[in-house]
């Protein structure tokens, strides 16, 4: 009898355990939240657009198949070649830059990285404060500087629609003499076609694209994690109601 009660607590733990495990995934930083929806198919397909106009001439999304995108984000075969496959010719292709590497490499002095997996290595909050993070700098051969890669190669592609921005640092002076530098804010130096608000919607569709790109089971995982947690439920109610049973005539 002592035994069922043991097992029933065991996997009590057991369950505890599975359901920590998909939170500690997420992990905290200190970046702004990038609030994805990974769900929202409407913010998927403009992530994907703005993927194929203003990344993929430099970046490669090499595990990724237009086709796959289709099927995932309800995209035709003609919405999917009219919108999306700029440098494509059949839809079972996957992403491939535009730009050869060595070009990209002897322009910028680095291989843009392939994105496919980007957002998973990196955290989609990464990739988000990234591409809202380039800052105007003198000494760069970019004229940009990013608060959150320093002295990255990677241009401020998107400056036609955040505009410019300056960034606001200040040092501080440590015990042993050393030097702090920490970032205190953006100001904005040229207007962009966007606002503010309008340009983190079109970064968090980009990196809402890039996160599914990165893991396209998530939204799959996240209605299989319902169910678990159904299916621990009722276990529960069973256990408790075995329980009562078999102790009745004891107790
Ligand atoms: C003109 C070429 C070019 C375009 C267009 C471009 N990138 Fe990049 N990107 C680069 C280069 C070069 C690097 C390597 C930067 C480095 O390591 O300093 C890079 C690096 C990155 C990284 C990795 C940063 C890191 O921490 O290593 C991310 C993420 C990224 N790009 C996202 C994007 C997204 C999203 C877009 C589209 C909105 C984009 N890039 C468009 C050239 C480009």
């Amino acid at each position: 009898m002592v035994n069922l009660k043991r097992i029933a607590s065991v996997l009590a733990l057991g369950a505890c355990f599975v359901a920590s495990q998909g939170y500690a995934a997420g992990g905290a930083t200190h970046f702004e939240p990038a609030e994805l929806e990974p769900g929202n198919v409407s913010s998927l397909q403009r992530g994907a657009r703005n993927f194929m106009n203003y990344c993929a001439g430099c970046h490669s999304a090499q595990y990724v198949r237009y086709n796959t995108i289709g099927k995932d984000l309800d995209l035709s075969e003609e919405q999917l070649i009219d919108n999306l496959m700029f440098n494509a010719e059949k839809t079972f292709e996957t992403i491939q830059a535009s730009m050869p590497a060595e070009d990209s490499k002897r322009w910028y002095g680095k291989t843009p990285p392939d994105l496919s997996l980007m957002a998973r290595a990196k955290g989609a909050d990464y990739v988000y404060n990234f591409l809202k993070g380039f800052y105007v700098s003198e000494d760069s051969p970019t004229g940009v500087n990013n608060v959150v890669l320093q002295g990255t190669s990677m241009p401020h592609v998107l400056w036609e629609l955040q505009g410019y921005q300056t960034a606001n640092f200040e040092d501080h002076e440590n015990e042993d003499g050393s030097v702090t530098t920490t970032f205190k804010g953006f100001e904005p130096l040229s207007a962009g076609s966007m606002d503010a608000e309008d340009y983190d919607e079109f970064v968090r569709d980009t990196v809402n694209f890039l996160a599914y790109i990165a893991e396209p089971v998530r939204s799959d995982r996240r209605k299989l994690g319902v169910w678990v947690l159904m299916f621990l439920i009722f276990f529960f109610i069973l256990a408790t109601q075995l329980k009562k049973a078999i102790w009745k005539d004891v107790t």
